[in-house]
């Protein structure tokens, strides 16, 4: 059977454990470390429940935080263009660590990378 979504077809294991890698890198990361909290924590569980309902799981994070918002909730960050890459690199190295295979791999990116220049709210200069 062909799964009907990303979600149905990594699971909901896999999602935490590329959440886990992702802010990994990111708690190193010299372009990111500037805005985001020392205690990631927190951070990566919302990001569990946000990427279970972005990849066509439960809507766990509607449930939780109400209507996702996502360029609003990043406002208060300077999300420039290479903080944005900074993000998705980190991303699609969790990625490959956590061994997501094609397609789904090529089809997560596309749409992050979507989803992450649409947060952009800063330009270069001015960082
Ligand atoms: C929260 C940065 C892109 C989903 C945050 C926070 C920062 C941040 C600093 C606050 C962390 C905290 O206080 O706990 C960035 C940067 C991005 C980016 C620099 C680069 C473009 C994305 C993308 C997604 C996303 C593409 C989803 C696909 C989230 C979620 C939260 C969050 C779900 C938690 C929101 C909440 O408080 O409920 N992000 N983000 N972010 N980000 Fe991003």
């Amino acid at each position: 059977e062909r799964p009907n979504t990303i979600y149905e077809a990594i699971g909901y294991e896999k999602i935490e454990e590329l959440v886990e890698a992702f802010y990994k890198r990111v708690g190193k990361h010299p372009k990111l470390t500037p805005i985001f909290p020392d205690d990631l924590t927190e951070t990566a569980r919302k990001q569990k429940l946000f990427l279970t309902q972005f990849f066509g799981g439960p809507p766990l994070f509607t449930q939780e935080r109400g209507h996702p918002r996502m360029r609003m909730r990043h406002s208060p960050f300077e999300i420039t263009p290479s903080r944005r890459d900074a993000w998705l690199e980190c991303m699609t190295a969790a990625i490959d660590e956590t061994k997501i295979e094609e397609p789904y791999r090529t089809v997560m990116l596309e749409r992050l990378t979507l989803t992450a220049t649409h947060m952009m709210n800063t330009p270069e200069n001015e960082k």
